[in-house]
């Protein structure tokens, strides 16, 4: 697609996907929790950190590939599992698995996609996982191990940062919900994306096909607002040992999600977890969290030769994926890029976004001196602050 190839960063397909989408997509897509003082910060916080270059050494070769999970990915960077794809493309998640497959990158889908495991695994030649939430239902996360095993997915992650739903005030002020209510102002955005009207009249409706044994049948056809209805699974009193029965359940590459504090991750070391995600959630859960990169260095110190430790949230560059490879991170996830590309453009416009993050870190590291992942340490990093 032409228009995809005059994109030239993360941001400006941000703005691509902002013309694509009805407002109230967008801001689902885009915003954060109370008054998105996390989601600014993630951003911010680069501004800490310099990166630096070796000269005069032999670049002619770069290798970004690297092992995650015990599967070979052409790059240290995951797309992340993300909800409700199909808000943003007809195609949804499995445009997403295609991509990945193409572009040899590690994707998970969520409980919460609208596109099935099992359709997913169709398509999906490449490495993926899938991510299970905390639900009340005891049966439903039985039904995943067994459902995402026989469909082949070599890992899963729980994510465990949102017992509750965050306070996203913008989808509370759209009123967001499937199917979407129909108000002036939601007829007035639609009207103004016709390609993502027709798209979204033409194709089949919005399921959530992976919980649907858990679903009666009015909610089958009524999910009332998303928020809401997740909520309301949401299984506030699981703990650790459910977490260890979870991990004994799944024996295989398992990884918790939305750790932030060194004690934690020690203790998803201890129950036997294969790695952990050190995540703020995009911004989108508990406003007041410092960014996962600044709280990246004690936990890798706290845990870093017993777990596989990944980052995520505000990744948008080469050199922030690098800040977090220096730092200890073995990968980092990201969630809006991808995204963003799925709307801008379906399965090509998530090609771009991985491309242009792949091409973003070789350039770097010509530019450092580097040619391989595992050369990448602290030695590169220059903390502005560090006493
Ligand atoms: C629209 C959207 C839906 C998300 N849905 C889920 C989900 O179902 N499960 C999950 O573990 N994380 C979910 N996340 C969080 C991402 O997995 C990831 O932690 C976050 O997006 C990373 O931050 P970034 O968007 O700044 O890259 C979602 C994020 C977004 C933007």
């Amino acid at each position: 697609m032409a228009v995809l190839n005059r994109v030239f960063n993360i941001d400006e397909m941000r703005q691509l996907a902002q013309s694509k989408l009805p407002k109230f997509i967008f801001d689902y897509l885009s915003g954060g929790a109370d008054d998105e003082w996390v989601l600014h910060n993630n951003r911010e916080v680069f501004a800490k950190y310099g990166l630096l270059t070796e000269v005069l050494k032999d670049v002619s070769n770069i290798d970004t590939s690297t092992t995650i999970l015990g599967m070979k990915t052409a790059a240290p960077f995951i797309l992340s599992s993300t909800g409700a794809s199909r808000f943003f493309h007809p195609e949804g998640e499995v445009a997403v698995a295609r991509a990945a497959a193409d572009e040899n990158v590690l994707y998970g889908i969520a409980a919460s996609a609208m596109s099935s495991i099992e359709e997913v695994a169709a398509v999906a030649r490449g490495p993926r996982f899938f991510q299970v939430y905390v639900f009340k239902d005891p049966g439903l996360n039985s039904e995943f191990v067994q459902r995402t095993k026989a469909a082949g997915y070599q890992a899963m992650y729980l994510t465990v940062d949102t017992v509750v739903a965050g306070n996203r005030e913008r989808d509370l002020r759209n009123q967001l919900s499937i199917p979407p209510k129909v108000t002036p102002r939601t007829v007035w955005q639609v009207g103004t994306r016709p390609k993502w009207a027709i798209d979204y009249m033409t194709t089949p409706a919005w399921t959530f096909p992976n919980v649907e044994s858990a679903l009666d049948e009015a909610t089958k056809n009524d999910f009332g607002s998303v928020a809401e209805w997740f909520a309301s699974q949401l299984d506030r009193s699981f703990t650790w040992d459910n977490a260890a029965r979870l991990i004994a359940e799944w024996n295989g590459p398992f990884v918790i999600k939305g750790i932030t504090r060194p004690q934690d991750a020690i203790r998803a070391a201890e129950i036997g977890a294969t790695g952990i995600v050190v995540s703020n959630h995009g911004g989108r859960q508990l406003d007041r969290l410092p960014s996962s990169i600044e709280l990246l260095p004690a936990i890798v110190d706290a845990v870093g030769d017993r777990l596989e430790v990944f980052i995520d949230s505000g990744f948008r560059r080469g050199t922030d994926i690098i800040t977090a490879l220096a730092l200890g991170a073995k990968a980092v996830a990201i969630g809006r890029p991808y995204l963003y590309g799925l709307a801008a453009g379906g399965e090509a416009g998530v090609s771009r976004v991985v491309q242009l993050l792949k091409s973003e870190i070789v350039r770097d590291m010509a530019m450092m001196g580097l040619t391989s992942i595992d050369q990448i340490s602290r030695d590169v990093l220059f903390e502005r602050d560090r006493k």
